[in-house]
């Protein structure tokens, strides 16, 4: 029991201190300073449907912790893709989480990165942890679009921020938006959205 406990306690150690260091290496990439709290990973990964059958797609999945929530909401690994920008965190999470198909590449090219392995995907809903603040807003506005664009219409782009209001603004003919959650549980506190279409 008391083992189980130190192997947590260093696991979460070095979790943070790998999150760090690629905040030290790449703040405007990495966006928060702490990893994402357990609770809003469940709470993210709580809006995918394990009986679509489509894949979940996830991007900035860091050191793993929303792609172990995903996990546990009974998505099987090959029916994850995940696409980190971090070359860091891409080697960490390939050891990590076995079978989950992770893609070193950038989110907002989407169509090049996800590459013609799956090109014409539809997926079940897009989990999202990228800092969009970082970028202007007529990227963040493509790139909700062109997500949308990947899922059945009313399925749902979920975005984790750290700012009082949406990271993107509305265009009510392509989709709308939803306050899903506000979470104390994070540091820093942390706001969910949440984009559809239909
Ligand atoms: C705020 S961190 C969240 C990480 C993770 N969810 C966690 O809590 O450990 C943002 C993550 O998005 C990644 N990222 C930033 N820009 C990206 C992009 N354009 N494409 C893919 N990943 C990106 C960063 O490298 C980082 O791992």
């Amino acid at each position: 029991m008391a083992m189980r406990l130190k192997q947590k306690i260093e696991q979460k150690f070095d979790e943070e201190i790998r999150f760090i260091k690629g905040w030290i290496d790449k703040p405007k990439h990495v966006g928060a300073i702490l990893p994402t709290s357990a609770v809003t990973a469940k709470k993210m990964a709580s809006i995918a449907n394990p009986q679509s059958g489509l894949p979940v797609l996830e991007l900035g999945p860091g050191t793993g912790i929303i792609t172990k929530a995903i996990l546990e909401r009974g998505i099987a690994p090959e029916k994850l893709v995940a696409i980190e920008f971090s070359t860091d965190f891409y080697q960490h999470l390939v050891k990590a989480y076995p079978g989950v198909n992770f893609i070193n590449g950038d989110a907002f090219d989407i169509e090049k990165t996800l590459g013609d392995q799956w090109a014409g995907q539809q997926f079940d809903c897009v989990i999202s942890a990228i800092p969009l603040l970082h970028f202007p807003m007529y990227r963040r506005v493509q790139l909700i679009d062109k997500l949308l664009d990947l899922l059945p219409p009313g399925r749902p782009v979920i975005q984790i921020t750290y700012g009082p209001v949406s990271p993107v603004i509305a265009w009510p003919d392509r989709y709308q938006i939803e306050h899903f959650d506000f979470i104390v549980r994070n540091i820093p506190p942390a706001q969910l959205w949440i984009y559809r279409r239909g």
